[in-house]
């Protein structure tokens, strides 16, 4: 998705920028471009590519000038050249301004302003904007953008620089994110708060249907009707040294090995003595709770699989009616949700467009709502007004690792404090879930140590032509997720199935060039599992087993062995997937991908 950037102080606004670009980077992009004012003129440079190749064009001319915007550009409107990339200027040079999100009546303005003799440059559905805000600008930045916003529709993010008002920024937000930072003497706007955690702390996350007015004193915010209102900032206590990547090649292997110390926040005060207690964030009463008929999660992507892996928990130990939902299917459908219906809601950027609409619609039929997210201030955070917060920090790297195994801890611990209050949870088994989920960081660090293995299998296999990921029961949500890390980061075909379905479709895939990773914990299941392992061999498809520490007897099938601790069925997928991750990571490092930022992914994605 696109990311937006600007900045207005003492500091030159051309490097400001960049360096805030290349914080937005994991968004996905295809070009880059950046115009600074100075003494009165646009300085604009845009490039294909890499926010380096605008770095560079940036180093070759001139750009002074401490107020500018920025843009990296995901093509939606118009090819990927370098007129389409951002910023947009009106014809008449007095307005220029970046865009995330998609003008829908973008058709119908341009037309509207050609026919007034209004010369458009390029294919985007920006430019309506830019252009039209130039036509109706007379001086007055406010009552132009009150009508540019009546006049257009669809989502955006937008931010303007007026030529005549060098010391000012204009903001406007309708259904994109946008956050807004004061420091001492600047003030800067980003598409993501990492940006800006150089700045302050302290973050202005605008809401829907409101702008403002950034200088170096301060921001002043309206809504959409041109009424004066006030913000309070919301504090971020993530560290700006988590958006570096230190001694790692890249950012997904230093989340990986985040996910002990991320877990071990996550749980923070919510276990404390060998007992599970949200009562601090959860407003419900146990009677309110044994009213909830049906719960529904409903999330995307990684979110969905952390919703999948903890359904188990929640209707073997909580006995609730589970209905996990895809975002994106759950917003059209005609389910049914009413006052007796809990809707739980999983996003790590709190930002998704499918998650926010499927919010707004259980939040409108009278649902209980509440949402899992890794960004307290973020559009569904706000909307729904309860959350739970992972601790896991900025996540960089475009595919999701440590938000989560964050995200299914604290689904896990909800799923257990509500069955505490329901009454299905004994205070034994409290205590056993407890000291066991404790247990857990330690747990992920003896899998991490295993490190150089994983690579080795992974290094043996990566030419092969894909891979099936196969489990059953508690086990069978990890292989989901384990493919879902391989496609994205290594462009490899990876399915993943329940092992006993294999019999009836994805065993006609199975030879020598398609290895099975089998997901295989000493349990009630380990029998049938090891079936499955025979039927692969049988087929000559070499296996990687990922099995229970002590497990001799595996090796009679495969010497691709990898161990993990045991645990409870019911927290399998919380270590069972960090070998999976680490596959994939070195998989795609073998094959030389752009692991951090792979092709056609954007990290948050904001449109639907
Ligand atoms: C994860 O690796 C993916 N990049 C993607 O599936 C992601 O989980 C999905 O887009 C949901 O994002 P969210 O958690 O921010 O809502």
């Amino acid at each position: 998705m696109c990311g937006i950037m600007g900045y207005l102080g003492e500091k030159p606004a051309a490097k400001v920028i960049i360096e805030g670009l290349k914080k937005h980077e994991y968004r996905g992009y295809d070009s880059a471009g950046l115009t600074v004012l100075d003494n009165g003129i646009f300085k604009k440079a845009r490039a294909v590519g890499r926010v380096t190749n605008l770095e560079e064009l940036v180093s070759r001319g001139d750009f002074a000038g401490t107020v500018g915007i920025g843009h990296t550009r995901w093509a939606t409107h118009g090819g990927v050249t370098v007129e389409n990339a951002h910023p947009h200027e009106s014809s008449d040079g007095r307005v220029i301004l970046v865009h995330n999100g998609i003008i829908e009546n973008s058709r119908v303005v341009k037309e509207e302003l050609q026919r007034l003799g209004i010369e458009f440059f390029t294919d985007t559905d920006t430019e309506s904007a830019a252009q039209y805000l130039g036509y109706i600008y007379d001086g007055d930045p406010k009552s132009a953008i009150e009508k540019l916003v009546a006049r257009i529709r669809g989502a955006f993010a937008l931010v303007i620089m007026f030529r005549d008002r060098p010391d000012e920024i204009w903001v406007a937000r309708k259904g994109s994110p946008l956050v807004l930072a004061h420091g001492v003497g600047e003030t800067a706007c980003a598409s993501d708060p990492v940006a800006l955690l150089s700045y302050s702390r302290a973050m202005f996350f605008m809401e829907d249907d409101e702008f403002a007015c950034l200088t170096r004193d301060g921001i002043t915010f309206y809504t959409f009707e041109g009424r004066e209102i006030h913000h309070r900032p919301t504090f971020l206590d993530w560290d700006s040294s988590v958006a570096d990547r230190g001694a790692y090649p890249h950012f997904m292997l230093k989340e990986i090995h985040e996910q002990p110390e991320v877990v071990i926040k996550t749980i923070g005060q919510r276990i404390k003595d060998s007992k599970i207690d949200l009562s601090n964030e959860i407003p419900w009463t146990a009677e309110q709770i044994k009213k909830f008929k049906k719960v529904h999660f409903v999330a995307c992507g990684t979110s969905y699989y952390a919703t999948l892996a903890s359904s188990l928990l929640w209707e073997s130990i909580g006995k609730f009616e589970i209905r996990p939902e895809v975002a994106s299917e759950y917003r059209y459908r005609d389910i049914p949700i009413d006052k007796e219906t809990l809707a739980i809601f999983v996003s790590q950027s709190g930002e998704t467009a499918d998650t926010l609409h499927a919010a707004r619609k259980a939040k409108a039929a009278g649902a209980t709502c509440l949402l899992i997210t890794n960004v307290k201030g973020s559009t569904i955070d706000r909307e729904l007004g309860l959350s739970l917060i992972t601790q896991a920090g900025p996540e960089i790297a475009v595919a999701a690792t440590k938000t989560f195994t964050a995200q299914l801890m604290i689904l896990n611990l909800l799923g257990l404090y509500l069955a505490k209050l329901k009454g299905t949870l004994s205070a034994e088994q409290e205590k056993l879930f407890a000291d066991e989920l404790s247990q857990i960081p330690a747990k992920i660090s003896v899998v991490l140590s295993t490190e150089k293995q994983i690579e080795k299998i992974a290094n043996t296999y990566a030419d092969k032509k894909g891979f099936l990921f196969i489990g059953r029961g508690f086990a069978y949500p990890s292989t989901l997720e384990g493919a879902l890390k391989l496609k994205e980061i290594s462009y490899m075909h990876a399915e993943s199935y329940p092992a006993g379905e294999m019999k009836h479709g994805p065993i006609a895939l199975l030879d020598d060039n398609l290895p099975v990773v089998a997901m295989v914990p000493k349990d009630n299941m380990w029998e049938k599992t090891v079936s499955n392992i025979e039927e692969s061999l049988a087929r000559r498809s070499p296996v990687i087993a990922v099995a229970t520490e002590g497990d001799v007897s595996i090796s009679n099938y495969t010497s691709n062995i990898i161990y993990l601790p045991a645990t409870l069925p019911e927290l399998y997928t919380l270590i069972a997937v960090i070998p999976l991750q680490l596959f994939a990571y070195y998989v795609a490092r073998f094959k030389g991908c752009d692991i951090d930022k792979p092709r056609n992914l954007a990290k948050s994605v904001t449109v639907e």
